[in-house]
């Protein structure tokens, strides 16, 4: 496919959802670029995390569409989203406590994706050199991810910070052509922060698009070009990081109310 650097990779058109009463997500319109790191910030319980969901299939709206690579996927579950190129992080490291690294890898791509992958390693006749190719593959990723030397460790013996960029690798073992990210650098220190930013640039240099979801403001500002501010599951305003800062309205929100406590600094920043 010859796609183009503005080419718009995915599209939503009027997406909502309700619960009950609470549209969480309501009428939203955005269009991620092929090849950009988009933002998606804004304050608590302001429907991110629902939007990702809608996103990769995980939930199914009651109202607008979703496009993908051109294509409708509104109705379409995270398994097929995964197959088409969309993939997100899970915290799935605790269901693979016991497993070494490089199993969680083989394992975890073929949950997320590899339908029939692993059934065609098995089955057919060259499946020793097909396992070793999609162990080096993992092996790639990892040390992509900064986990080389690990493949032989058990995961629940790796720190926090190394699950966390476990279950990126896992992602991109599933060879996407978009990443969601719902706050990644959740819990991590300033200088695994800057670390994690590091890594999401490779990843994006690599040519993932990636949608990043943030409730540190510097660091969404600091890797993305564009940023969609949500409240109230409503588009607030978009546009290039100094767009953001300068929007009073903005200020307003993220002043005007409570934002996560484990990033006090966010107050003075906004
Ligand atoms: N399955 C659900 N059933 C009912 N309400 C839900 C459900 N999921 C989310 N909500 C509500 O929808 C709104 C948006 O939630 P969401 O988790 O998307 O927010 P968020 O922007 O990700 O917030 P945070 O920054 O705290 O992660 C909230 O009011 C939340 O309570
Ligand atoms: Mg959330």
């Amino acid at each position: 496919m010859d796609m183009t650097p503005s080419e718009t990779l995915l599209k939503t058109q009027g997406l909502g959802i309700q619960f009950g009463g609470l549209k969480a997500v309501d009428a939203l319109d955005i269009e991620v670029r092929k090849g950009e790191i988009f933002g998606l910030i804004g304050p608590n319980g302001a429907g991110k995390s629902t939007s990702f969901n809608l996103l990769s299939g995980a939930l199914t709206p009651t109202s607008g569409r979703v496009f993908f690579k051109g294509e409708d996927v509104t109705k379409l579950k995270p398994f097929d989203m995964a197959k088409r190129g969309l993939a997100r992080t899970f915290q799935l490291t605790n269901l693979f406590a016991g497993l070494t690294v490089i199993d969680t890898m083989l394992v975890g791509a073929h949950l997320h994706v590899k339908k029939g992958l692993l059934a065609s390693v098995f089955y057919t006749k060259g499946y020793r050199e097909e396992l070793d190719q999609l162990r080096d593959e993992a092996r790639r990723i990892l040390a992509t991810v900064g986990l080389a030397g690990t493949e032989q460790a058990s995961v629940d013996a790796l720190s926090f910070v190394q699950q966390r960029r476990l279950e990126i690798a896992m992602a991109i073992a599933t060879r996407p052509t978009m990443l969601l990210l719902d706050e990644p650098a959740a819990g991590l220190s300033p200088s695994e922060t800057a670390d994690l930013g590091v890594l999401i640039q490779t990843l994006n240099q690599q040519g993932i698009t990636i949608i990043l979801i943030e409730h540190n403001t510097r660091f969404v500002m600091k890797l993305c070009a564009r940023i969609c501010v949500l409240d109230y599951g409503r588009k607030y305003a978009e546009g290039s990081p100094e767009e953001i800062v300068a929007n009073p309205k903005v200020r307003e929100i993220y002043l005007g109310r409570d934002v996560k406590q484990d990033h006090p600094e966010e107050h003075a920043h906004a």
